[in-house]
């Protein structure tokens, strides 16, 4: 452990004890507490009820895992499955890696970017939708591929992009009828 990290361990952490988020996210940690390798099922737990796992998480799960703030926001940013902003009502994914590159994913990720006015991780100011990239979804053979609110959709050529997102899209994005190509 650095200095840095023993330091930070010994910091007391603010008291919350008017703060009901914080006491939730106390009680639904605190059930993994007995459990060997409880902080990433506690994580998945945190995410799944709250929809990201904020920074008041992070220094609640820190504290009642004895561990420092900065391991348990160390895991929080490797892992792909946590959030630490607010993730949109829906999530886009739009696979990068090199058999969907082949088939046109990078013109895809431009046309994705403009018609949900989001960059890649970020989520739609109405927090309609989050657009995220990924590093193959196991779909090779029908690239390029797109996941959408965990469903998997083979050779998505923008207009069919257009259609799997109708009724996604922010509302301050263009209107989905055709290509914007
Ligand atoms: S490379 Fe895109 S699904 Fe495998």
């Amino acid at each position: 452990m650095s200095k840095a990290m023993a330091r930070e361990r010994r910091t007391p952490l603010p008291a919350e004890p008017d703060d009901p988020i914080s006491e939730r996210v106390r009680e639904v940690v605190t059930a993994f507490r007995s459990e060997r390798g409880p902080l990433l099922p506690a994580l998945h737990a945190v995410q799944e009820e709250f929809g990201c796992v904020d920074e008041v998480a992070v220094q609640v799960i820190a504290d009642v895992f004895n561990l420092s703030r900065a391991e348990v926001h160390g895991v929080v940013t490797f892992y792909r499955d946590f959030s630490s902003c607010p993730r949109g009502r829906s999530v886009v994914r739009i696979c990068r890696a090199e058999a969907c590159q082949s088939m046109g994913s990078e013109s895809l990720v431009e046309h994705a970017t403009k018609r949900l006015g989001v960059a890649i991780g970020e989520t739609a100011s109405d927090r309609s939708v989050t657009l995220e990239q990924v590093f193959c979804l196991g779909n090779c053979a029908l690239s390029p591929a797109v996941m959408v609110d965990g469903e998997v959709v083979g050779r998505v050529s923008p207009e069919r992009f257009d259609s799997l997102i109708s009724g996604l899209a922010p509302a301050s994005a263009p209107p989905v009828t055709g290509s914007a190509r």
